[in-house]
């Protein structure tokens, strides 16, 4: 529990005890720090309702509250706002208690199945800036629901089975003719080597689009290539096995990299075997019509304020589209798994896709009675606020994208002074660290929703709301910590606050459990950002205002060194939870 939340039972009683809704003693962090710490703006949403004057209500609630040894002060302002200010003793109890709590005050309270489907790389095509937002914040949503308390299940749905794999068969085959891949009469067992490698895949797959793109024959070619794949001619799964395990093992390094975690590797090809029978029964029970030579699921519905056009379950041609395959997904994961929710953390852009396959997904009755959240994220623009390209103008792959972070993280490291005793392995791997938790940061710090620009320069500072910032400050406690256990000094019960900044701290760490499950029900790793960050400001005034080693009071001395470690609890749990890591030293 957070101090608001305590708080918020405490007045709620004594909303309830005057006979009012408990739930209207609703208390939270004060906008006002310099008037209150807390404030409850029931009375006068209870006042309106009993039809009595709000600010004599305040007063018969702050009469009781005022017996109450946890709060020092209970004031009213205004025509009826509670102002609140908690008992030193007890805000230093509070926070003792946090610090033995190894839950830190969160509590595990959700219990709901959940399959979060994010990363979704393309076969042959190179992961970008795109997949990397997904994967960033897909990774820290799955943290927070497993923290919550959710069973959560991640998939990263490869797309490997679209008009793309076609272009790659055929590219391949104007190439390496032959290759009995594409001998329709071969009989023989197929090569177990691939016949491409991952920079083959890279070079074949732009030609391939901008060939067909091009030229309508080559496309129909690909199309063709691509229906005949989804129909199982033999030469071309084989061929598409390689091309998949050629770029999962690159994918599965840069996940790896980047420290995100998923227990199914399934893909849009995953659910081929399921497309046909559900096509099947779509149709016999009307769901499914044809319109145009397709065969769709009209998803329009009455009050509608803007088109839905149908799903396409069937191309004219009989190829499924990325629109069959989400569906039937869902099939597979309601029969398999039998989620609460399914979570997409895909872009924005991608929003009336998914409203479409929500749709039919209720409509065709296989939704299993699971919510669906789109969890849309905006753009990485460049600094002229477009979608980031490299410098010849081609899409910016993770890698590169990466190593321009680190570039800065080492310079900023040496600017800084910092890790310069460290040997050169060391050194480069806290850049790394520097440059992950940078990029990781800058994208999950600002509302989801939002575009952002990407500014290496900016995001690896060690000043500012930034993951290096954040990471430097748990990287100071830690110090601190090694040099007091270094002097025999050991940490102790908190105690009541005598300095301001103490205080102003305490209360900071009494906000996590909001901060927490603000972000599990917004889905909203930013606000986690954002907590972090008020964190660390405050401990840094601490630790400038009130000495610690150096304190000749033994008693305040190891409170404060207690304060720190509670800090760096919360710190490092909140690093943990977006998916940053954080150096033992810098
Ligand atoms: N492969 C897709 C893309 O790169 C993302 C897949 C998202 N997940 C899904 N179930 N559609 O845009």
């Amino acid at each position: 529990m957070s101090l608001a939340q305590h708080l918020s039972q405490i007045v709620g009683a004594a909303f309830a005890q005057t006979g009012l809704e408990a739930a209207l003693g609703r208390v939270v962090v004060s906008q006002r720090p310099d008037l209150c710490q807390f404030q409850c703006n029931g009375a006068l949403a209870a006042a309106k309702k009993a039809k009595a004057s709000p600010r004599e209500l305040a007063e018969t609630i702050a009469a009781i509250l005022r017996d109450d040894p946890v709060l020092a002060k209970v004031e009213i302002a205004g025509p009826g706002f509670l102002n609140l200010t908690l008992d030193d003793a007890f805000l230093a109890r509070f926070a003792d208690n946090m610090a033995r709590d190894e839950r830190l005050g969160i509590a595990p309270r959700a219990a709901k199945r959940v399959i979060i489907d994010f990363g979704g790389p393309n076969i042959a095509k190179p992961m970008h800036v795109g997949h990397l937002r997904s994967t960033v914040i897909g990774e820290s949503l799955r943290r927070i629901l497993h923290h919550a308390g959710d069973a959560v299940i991640s998939d990263v749905h490869i797309g490997d089975w679209g008009t793309p794999m076609g272009m790659l068969i055929c590219e391949l085959a104007r190439q390496q003719p032959g290759l009995p891949y594409f001998d329709k009469n071969f009989s023989g067992v197929y090569p177990p080597r691939s016949p491409v490698g991952l920079g083959d895949l890279e070079r074949l797959y732009p030609l391939a689009a901008a060939a067909c793109k091009a030229d309508e024959a080559r496309m129909e070619e690909a199309r063709q290539a691509t229906r005949e794949l989804q129909a199982g001619r033999p030469g071309y799964r084989a061929l598409w096995r390689h091309f998949s395990d050629v770029s999962l093992s690159a994918m599965r390094a840069e996940f790896d990299q980047l420290g995100a975690h998923f227990d199914l590797w399934e893909g849009e090809a995953s659910v081929n075997d399921r497309i046909a029978p559900l096509v099947r029964s779509l149709r016999e029970k009307g769901i499914a019509e044809m319109s145009d030579g397709a065969l769709v699921i009209p998803v329009q519905k009455d009050g509608d304020t803007h088109d839905i056009p149908p799903l396409i379950l069937l191309k004219g041609d009989g190829a499924v589209t990325y629109a069959t395959t989400d569906l039937a997904t869902i099939a597979d994961r309601v029969e398999r798994h039998d989620p609460d929710h399914i979570l997409y953390v895909v872009d924005q852009r991608q929003a009336l896709h998914f409203e479409q396959v929500f749709r039919a997904a209720r409509k065709a009755g296989i939704d299993g009675g699971c919510a669906f959240e789109h969890i849309g994220f905006g753009t990485v623009n460049g600094p002229d606020g477009r979608p980031f390209k490299t410098r010849e103008g081609g899409v910016m792959r993770l890698g590169d994208f990466i190593a321009m972070a680190r570039k800065v993280a080492e310079r900023r490291l040496s600017d800084a002074r910092l890790a310069q005793e460290a040997s050169d392995e060391k050194r480069r791997e806290t850049a790394r660290m520097i440059a992950l938790g940078a990029v990781k940061f800058a994208d999950l710090s600002s509302p989801r929703t939002s575009d952002y620009i990407f500014d290496p320069d900016r995001f690896v500072s060690f000043e500012g709301k930034t993951g290096p910032y954040l990471q430097y400050a748990a990287v100071r406690v830690k110090s601190l910590l090694r040099r007091a256990r270094e002097a025999g000094v050991e940490a102790g019960g908190i105690m009541a606050p005598g300095h301001e900044a103490e205080r102003t701290l305490m209360l900071e760490l009494g906000a996590l459990p909001d901060a927490f499950w603000s972000a599990y029900g917004a889905r909203a790793p930013d606000r986690l950002c954002t907590f972090a960050y008020g964190l660390a400001q405050a401990f840094s005034k601490f630790y400038t205002e009130c000495p610690i080693l150096p304190e000749k009071d033994k008693t305040i001395r190891a409170s404060r060194l207690g304060l720190a470690r509670l800090t760096l609890a919360q710190l490092e749990q909140v690093l943990a939870l977006l998916g940053i890591d954080v150096p033992d030293a810098m």
